[in-house]
């Protein structure tokens, strides 16, 4: 009997805490869940090529495209910055209602700052610094209107990288998509210019193996100034500033360490002798990666180079 009692409160206990460890992950689900249930009524348009509505006048369904530009992907978005938000959080509730009113298209966006402009639970990203360096970059200063934190920062998939992302590969790689989003794209490109040229692979031919260049280091290494506070360097500037020179990067003092590398630790810099040995892990960089034992025991090998010809000099010299 008593055996019967135990056993039966430790499977008591035991499917009480599993229900508990049920609702508490429920819990944790629910908060995007309970928007995602709101915004899956514009996804059912907004989420696919195709959509449906129920023409009165015909009294029939009629199926349509949906205008690519305007389809989301929601896996991206429930990834995103933003991905607690309902669409309405941003949009006018108005969206709610389809055919869409003609006048919503001319609503005004908020931007970045309208909601983390002096917030301090945002205070590490420093967005009022961001925002400075911003107004004086090179898109800014030549098309101040149109150009808006969002035309980086696509409001429906933004993810911070850098920050988190311990895979240096993937962070270049999310970083200058960023920027190839235009300058490898007419389409996007020409809603701020009228300019013909965006081909970034032409323009940086004088680059050797720019392919592995461009996939190990970022746009932003040669194109904005060197912010030492901040992580990302928003000041993009004129690309007669652009970094040209390859012992930039190519020597001990690599702006790489400045920039892609600039918050890791100072015992991981130097490691067994190697300079920015934090950078040996992802690269093997050409005159940045030179190893301090390395140097020395050349030295020594030259020395006794010039040592052994130098007796031997003597000698010749000596047995004439
Ligand atoms: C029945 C399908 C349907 C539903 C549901 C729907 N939309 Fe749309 N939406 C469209 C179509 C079609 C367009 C493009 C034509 C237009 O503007 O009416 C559009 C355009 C838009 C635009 C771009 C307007 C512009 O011209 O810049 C926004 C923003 C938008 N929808 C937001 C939403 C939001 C937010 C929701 C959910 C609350 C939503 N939509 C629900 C079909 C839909
Ligand atoms: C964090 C704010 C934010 C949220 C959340 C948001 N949007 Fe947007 N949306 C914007 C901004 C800003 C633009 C204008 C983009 C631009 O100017 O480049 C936009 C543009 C659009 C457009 C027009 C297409 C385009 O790229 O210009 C559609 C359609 C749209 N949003 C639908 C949605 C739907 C559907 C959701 C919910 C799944 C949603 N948005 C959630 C901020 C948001
Ligand atoms: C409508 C208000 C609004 C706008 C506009 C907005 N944000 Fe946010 N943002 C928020 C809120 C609220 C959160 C917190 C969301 C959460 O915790 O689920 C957030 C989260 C973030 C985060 C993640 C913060 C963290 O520590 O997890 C980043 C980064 C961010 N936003 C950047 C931006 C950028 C860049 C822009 C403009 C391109 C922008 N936001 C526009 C309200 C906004
Ligand atoms: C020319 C493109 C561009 C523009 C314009 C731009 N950003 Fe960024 N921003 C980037 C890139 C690239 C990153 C790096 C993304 C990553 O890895 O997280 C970034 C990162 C950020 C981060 C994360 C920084 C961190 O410390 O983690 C914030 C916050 C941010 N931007 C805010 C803004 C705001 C606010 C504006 C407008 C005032 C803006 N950005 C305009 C390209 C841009
Ligand atoms: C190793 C440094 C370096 C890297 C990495 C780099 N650039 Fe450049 N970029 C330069 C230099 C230097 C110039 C100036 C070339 C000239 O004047 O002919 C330039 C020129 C440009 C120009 C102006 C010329 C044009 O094409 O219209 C653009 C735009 C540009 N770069 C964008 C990018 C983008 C986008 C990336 C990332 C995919 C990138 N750059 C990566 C150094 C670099
Ligand atoms: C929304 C589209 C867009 C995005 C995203 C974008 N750019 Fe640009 N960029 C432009 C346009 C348009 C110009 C041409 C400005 C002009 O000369 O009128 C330009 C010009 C430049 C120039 C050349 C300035 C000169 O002296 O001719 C550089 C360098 C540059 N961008 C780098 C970048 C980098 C780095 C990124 C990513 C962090 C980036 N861009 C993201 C549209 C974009
Ligand atoms: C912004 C920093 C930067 C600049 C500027 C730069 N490089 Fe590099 N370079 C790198 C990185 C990072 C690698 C990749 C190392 C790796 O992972 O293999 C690299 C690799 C190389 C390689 C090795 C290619 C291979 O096939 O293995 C050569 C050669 C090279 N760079 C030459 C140059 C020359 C010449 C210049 C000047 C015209 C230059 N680099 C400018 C960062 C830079």
């Amino acid at each position: 009997m008593n055996r019967f009692v135990a056993k039966s409160i430790v499977i008591g206990v035991i499917s009480f805490w599993m229900i508990v460890s049920a609702s508490a992950s429920y819990a944790e689900d629910t908060v995007v869940f309970e928007n995602a249930e709101f915004n899956h009524q514009c996804f059912k348009c907004h989420g696919q090529k195709t959509y449906h509505y129920f023409n009165e006048a015909s009294g029939k369904v009629v199926k349509d495209r949906m205008n690519p530009y305007f389809v989301m992907d929601s896996i991206a978005f429930y990834q995103s910055n933003h991905k607690s938000f309902m669409c309405t959080d941003c949009h006018s509730s108005d969206y709610e209602n389809f055919p869409h009113n003609g006048e919503l298209r001319m609503e005004q966006k908020f931007n970045c700052m309208d909601c983390h402009g002096g917030d301090d639970t945002y205070a590490q990203y420093q967005f009022e610094r961001i925002e400075e360096e911003f107004q004086a970059s090179v898109h800014s200063t030549k098309h101040s209107d149109e150009f808006t934190c969002w035309m980086c920062h696509n409001p429906h998939s933004y993810k911070i990288n850098a920050r988190n992302n311990d895979n240096i590969n993937n962070v270049i790689v999310y970083d200058n998509n960023i920027c190839l989003s235009c300058h490898a794209n007419l389409d996007k490109y020409q809603l701020i210019s009228d300019l013909t040229n965006p081909n970034v692979l032409i323009t940086h031919e004088w680059l050797p193996n720019q392919a592995l260049h461009f996939s190990k280091v970022r746009c932003i290494e040669c194109h904005t100034e060197i912010d030492k506070e901040m992580l990302i360097a928003h000041k993009v500037q004129v690309k007669e500033k652009a970094v040209r020179r390859c012992v930039e990067c190519h020597s001990q003092n690599s702006l790489l360490m400045a920039t892609l590398y600039k918050f890791e630790t100072a015992e991981k810099r130097n490691k067994l002798g190697f300079f920015n040995a934090t950078i040996l892990s992802d690269h093997y960089i050409i005159g940045a990666n030179r190893n301090y034992y390395l140097n020395i025991a050349s030295l020594i090998i030259f020395g006794f180079v010039l040592l052994g010809i130098t007796i031997h000099a003597i000698i010749r010299i000596m047995t004439k």
